[in-house]
Order: structure tokens, then C-alpha cells, then sequence
């Protein structure tokens, strides 16, 4: 595994592999890997020749007083399951080398990223396609891999790439959980044991929301009503949001008719809450990204 910090080198490198007719397989990531990150690169590494992992911990997603600094950063651990996995190259930008002094554009998927997540957090998605936008121009991957417990994310950098015309393939993956249900994630090392405790109401409520679905309730708002009920038991939890959206549009279909039902192939069910001061996400999705 050749470890590049150079925008400039790695650049060189992708030219070499494309001059020589390899495809490019690329997952961006912030390092502090799980199963659900591995998930992602042993596709990759099944459906192209080269496989570019970044690990860059991206200022520009966090809000000031967001976990920025506090983010965890395992590198040494990172690095082993990398190697272990047969990654090509991993790409390790410092900050300078993505935002050198004077950096100051910015690119934004303007709807979508105002819901959902970017209600809480109104600067994270446009943080977030500006650096993977930067990531598709330096790798020039065929295809990239995203995890689907960021469906909204996921749903975004599509439309990105749709309406800039880029030339990759968007790929997601389903949800890596612990045994106990919960989504893995990075801040899942925030949590104390009772805080991890409280947080599987959030997989509890979801899963049950799906069994209903799965039996015929087509209600959005009865969908969101038995996610909230699991959710108010634990007394740790505060619900940031709990939703049911078009998977492409991402509007609610219940704004405006409290009655109204979902579409069986294009819906995605998510939450938020925080358990204590740590924010978790999940969601289940009937159809594609
Ligand atoms: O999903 C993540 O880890 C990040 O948002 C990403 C896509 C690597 C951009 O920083």
C-alpha cells in the first residue's frame, strides 16, 4: 500500500493508472475505520483495479462548538486494516493541502441539504460536497463508495454529481450494525455504557417502524409516531428529528397532509437524537440510493 500526502504526487499517480487503462475505485473517509468503512473498500477492491482510500478529517463539515478537534483519529489502526485489505493507495491530505491559505470556494447542493441533517447542522453538507468534489478531482475515481447510515449524504453527493456532470459512479452499501443493533459509526466511541445502552432505542424504534411497514402500515406519520414512542422511553435520548422522506427529493410526505402515505420504493425513514452530547443518526430505506 503506497501512502501519499502530496496532492501534486498522487495526481501523478492516478494519470500513470488511467494512461494504463485501470479503473478507480475510491472511498473518501475520515479515518477512525469500522466494518462499515471495510464494507466499502472490499467492494471497491472487487469491482476496480485500483482502490484509493483518503482518511482526511474535514474541517469545513463541523460547525464551530461541533467535535472537530475532539473527532477520534486512530491512524496506526487505520493503516494495518488498509494494508490488510489491499488497498492500492491512501491518500492522507493535511489540511493546508486541501485548503491552502486563501481557499474560499465553496460548492453546495442547495435543497436537500437544507433538511433533515442540515437543518441541525446548515454548513455541514456544503463542507461536505466541497471536499469530496476536491477528492473526485485529485483521485478521478470510476467509481465511489459511500455507506447508507448517511443516506442524506449519499443522496446529495448523487445530486451532485448529477447536475456538475461528473464522470463517476456513485455506489452505496447497506449499514454495518453491532450486534446489538446499533449503526456502526466513529462517535459510537463517545458513548459511555449507559449511554450505549440508552442509544440502541434508536435501531429498536427504526427496526419496529420497518416491521410495520413490512405488514402494511403506509402512514408516514404513523411510521414516525412508533419511532418517537421507542425513542421517549429512554431518558438519556433528546430526538433531534425523526422523518419520512421521498429518497430522491427528500421532502416529508407528511408536510402539508397529515395523512399522507409513503411511496414503497422511494422512501427513507431517519432520526437523529443525542444521547448526551453525542449526536447519532440512523435510518431504513425502501428502494435505492
Ligand atoms: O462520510 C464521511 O466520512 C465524510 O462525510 C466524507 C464523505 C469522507 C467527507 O469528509
Amino acid at each position: 500500500m503506497k501512502l501519499i500526502k502530496a496532492t501534486a504526487e498522487i495526481k501523478k499517480d492516478m494519470k500513470k493508472h488511467r494512461f494504463r487503462g485501470r479503473s478507480i475505485g475510491f472511498v473518501p473517509t475520515m479515518g477512525t475505520l469500522h466494518q462499515g468503512h471495510l464494507s466499502l473498500v472490499e467492494q471497491s477492491k472487487k469491482e476496480n483495479n485500483i482502490t484509493v482510500v483518503s482518511i482526511f478529517v474535514n474541517p469545513t463539515q463541523f460547525a464551530p462548538g461541533e467535535d472537530f478537534a475532539a473527532y477520534p483519529r486512530d491512524f496506526e489502526t487505520d493503516k494495518k486494516a488498509l494494508r490488510e485489505l489491499g488497498v492500492d493507495i491512501l491518500f492522507l491530505p493535511g489540511g493546508r493541502e486541501i485548503y491552502p491559505d486563501g481557499y474560499s470556494t465553496y460548492v453546495e447542493v442547495e435543497k436537500p441539504g437544507q433538511v433533515l441533517c442540515g437543518r441541525t447542522r446548515p454548513t455541514h453538507f456544503r463542507g461536505v460536497t466541497t471536499v469530496v468534489l476536491k477528492l473526485f478531482n485529485i483521485v478521478t475515481p470510476d467509481n465511489a463508495y459511500f455507506g447508507r447510515k448517511d443516506a442524506q449524504q449519499a443522496v446529495i453527493i448523487k445530486k451532485m454529481v448529477k447536475d456538475l456532470d461528473l464522470d463517476v459512479t456513485i455506489r452505496t452499501l447497506p449499514i454495518v450494525r453491532a450486534a446489538d443493533g446499533l449503526a456502526l459509526s466513529s462517535r459510537n466511541t463517545y458513548l459511555s455504557r449507559d449511554e450505549r445502552e440508552a442509544a440502541l432505542a434508536l435501531s429498536r424504534g427504526l427496526r419496529k417502524a420497518e416491521q410495520f411497514v413490512g405488514d402494511g402500515l403506509r402512514k408516514a406519520a404513523d411510521i414516525k409516531q412508533i419511532v418517537k414512542k421507542e425513542l421517549e422511553i429512554g431518558e438519556l435520548i433528546k430526538i433531534d428529528y425523526i422523518e419520512v422522506v421521498s429518497l430522491t427529493t427528500l421532502e416529508p410526505f407528511d408536510a402539508g397532509n397529515k395523512d399522507a402515505e409513503i411511496d414503497v420504493n422511494n422512501t427513507l425513514t431517519a432520526a437523529a437524537i443525542w444521547v448526551g452530547k453525542t449526536r447519532l443518526i440512523d435510518n431504513f430505506i425502501l428502494g435505492d440510493i
